[in-house]
C-alpha cells in the first residue's frame, strides 16, 4: 500500500451490546482495526471473544437483542453504519461477502445450488440473463475443483457433503468478485484433509480476483500460513495487532503469548497440551480494567482498575498492555451513532 492509499476497511471504536434477560452483554467494547487492499487480516481469540459479532457488525447483521451502540466502519471511505438499509443490501453479497461456519445453514434447502449461485449473480448484475449466470456458476464450481460441476449445479444442498456445500458457498460468495471477503471459520465444520484443500482454494481465488480478506480462525497455524497481518481479540477487545511475523514470532501481549503456547507442537505429539489458566470473564460488566488481569501472570495493581490503551510498538505492531507503558499511545476517537 502506498502512503496516500486509504485502507479498504477501517473500523474504529466499535461497541456492540446484547440486551438479554441476564443483563447487558458488552460483547464488543472498543474494537478497532484496518484492512488494506488485497491484504488478508486474521482475527483470532478464544471462543466468545467477539470475532463473529465483529464480522456480522461489518455487514450490519446484528439482530435484536443486539445493537451497535457506537463506532465507525469505513468501507472505501464510506461509513457503513450511516447507510440506509437499501444501500447496505447493495453492498452485502456484491462488495462484501461472508462465508459462514455452517454452509448448510446459509444455503436455501429448497433451491438447487446452481440456481442459488446464479441468483446471486443476477442480483449483483441485473443485465445478466439466467443462461449466462448459470454458465458462470458452473465455471466457478470448476475453479473450485469440482469434477462434474454441470451435475452438481442441479443438486439440492441436502444431496451434497459438507465439503461440497462449503465449496458451493465459497462459489456463491466469490462469484461477484467482492472487494472484501469475510471468512468466519470457513473450514472448522469440515474434516482436516478437506480443510486444507478448501483453504488452498480460497487462497488461490482471492489471489485471482484480488479480494481483501478478513479471516476468522481459531487455528493460529492456519493464520500463520494465510494472513499478512493479525489481530488478537480478548473478551470483546482488540489486544494485539501487527504483521503476522511480528505478532506470532514475537507476541507482546500476555494473552497472545498464552494463546500461542496452546498450539500443539506437531514435532512433539506426546507433549501435554497447554491451556491458559482460568476462563474468559463474564461480559455483563462494562470494561473498566484489563479483562485479562485475573488470568495474567504479570498482573499489576493498576491492571485491575485501569483500561490499558493500545501502545505503539515496532512497525505497525500494537498491544493493549501496561507492560508497554511509556511507548506511544494509539488515539481512540469516539464516534457515537
Ligand atoms: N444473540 C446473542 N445474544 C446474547 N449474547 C450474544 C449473542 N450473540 C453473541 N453474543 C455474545 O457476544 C459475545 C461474542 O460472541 P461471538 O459469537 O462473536 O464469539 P466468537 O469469538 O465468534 O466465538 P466462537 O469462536 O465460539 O465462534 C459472546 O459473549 C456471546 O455470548
Ligand atoms: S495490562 Fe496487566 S493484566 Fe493486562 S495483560 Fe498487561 S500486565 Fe497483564
Ligand atoms: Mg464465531
Amino acid at each position: 500500500m502506498t502512503l496516500t492509499e486509504k485502507p479498504l476497511l477501517k473500523v474504529q471504536n466499535l461497541k456492540v451490546h446484547f440486551y438479554t434477560l441476564r443483563g447487558v452483554v458488552h460483547a464488543l467494547e472498543r474494537v478497532a482495526f484496518s484492512l488494506n487492499r488485497q491484504e488478508t487480516l486474521g482475527l483470532a481469540g478464544e471462543t466468545g471473544c467477539g470475532k463473529s459479532v465483529t464480522a456480522r457488525s461489518i455487514l450490519r447483521l446484528i439482530d435484536p437483542p443486539g445493537r451497535i451502540i457506537s463506532g465507525n466502519i469505513a468501507f472505501e471511505g464510506q461509513n457503513l453504519l450511516a447507510l440506509d438499509e437499501a444501500a447496505m443490501r447493495n453492498i452485502r453479497g456484491s462488495k462484501i461477502s461472508m462465508i459462514m461456519q455452517e454452509p448448510k445453514m446459509s444455503l436455501n434447502p429448497v433451491i438447487r445450488v446452481g440456481e442459488q449461485i446464479a441468483e446471486t449473480l443476477i442480483i449483483h448484475d441485473h443485465s445478466l440473463n439466467r443462461k449466462s449466470a448459470k454458465k458462470q456458476a458452473i465455471d466457478m464450481l470448476a475453479q473450485l475443483g469440482i469434477a462434474d460441476p454441470t451435475r452438481i449445479v442441479r443438486r439440492y444442498p441436502h444431496e451434497l457433503s459438507g465439503g461440497m456445500c462449503q465449496r458451493v458457498m465459497i462459489a456463491m460468495m466469490l462469484v461477484t468478485r467482492p472487494q472484501l471477503l469475510i471468512a468466519d471459520e470457513p473450514t472448522s465444520a469440515l474434516d482436516v484433509t478437506i480443510q486444507a484443500q478448501i483453504l488452498e482454494l480460497i487462497q488461490k481465488l482471492i489471489r485471482d480476483i484480488k479480494t481483501s480478506v478478513l479471516m476468522i480462525t481459531h487455528d493460529l497455524g492456519v493464520m500463520a500460513e494465510t494472513c499478512d497481518r493479525v489481530a488478537i481479540m480478548y473478551a470483546g477487545d482488540m489486544v494485539e495487532m501487527g504483521s503476522v511475523r511480528s505478532v506470532l514470532k514475537d507476541p507482546q501481549h500476555p494473552y497472545t503469548q498464552g494463546l500461542l503456547q496452546t498450539v500443539p507442537d506437531k514435532s512433539n505429539p506426546d507433549q501435554p497440551l497447554f491451556s491458559i489458566k482460568g476462563n474468559v470473564p463474564s461480559l455483563l460488566e462494562p470494561q473498566a480494567n484489563c479483562r485479562f488481569a485475573p488470568r495474567c501472570e504479570y498482573v499489576m495493581d493498576r491492571c485491575r482498575h485501569e483500561l490499558p490503551p493500545l501502545y505503539k510498538l515496532n512497525g505497525d505492531h500494537q498491544a493493549a498492555c501496561f507492560l508497554h507503558d511509556g511507548r506511544g499511545i494509539i488515539e481512540n476517537v469516539e464516534i457515537e451513532n
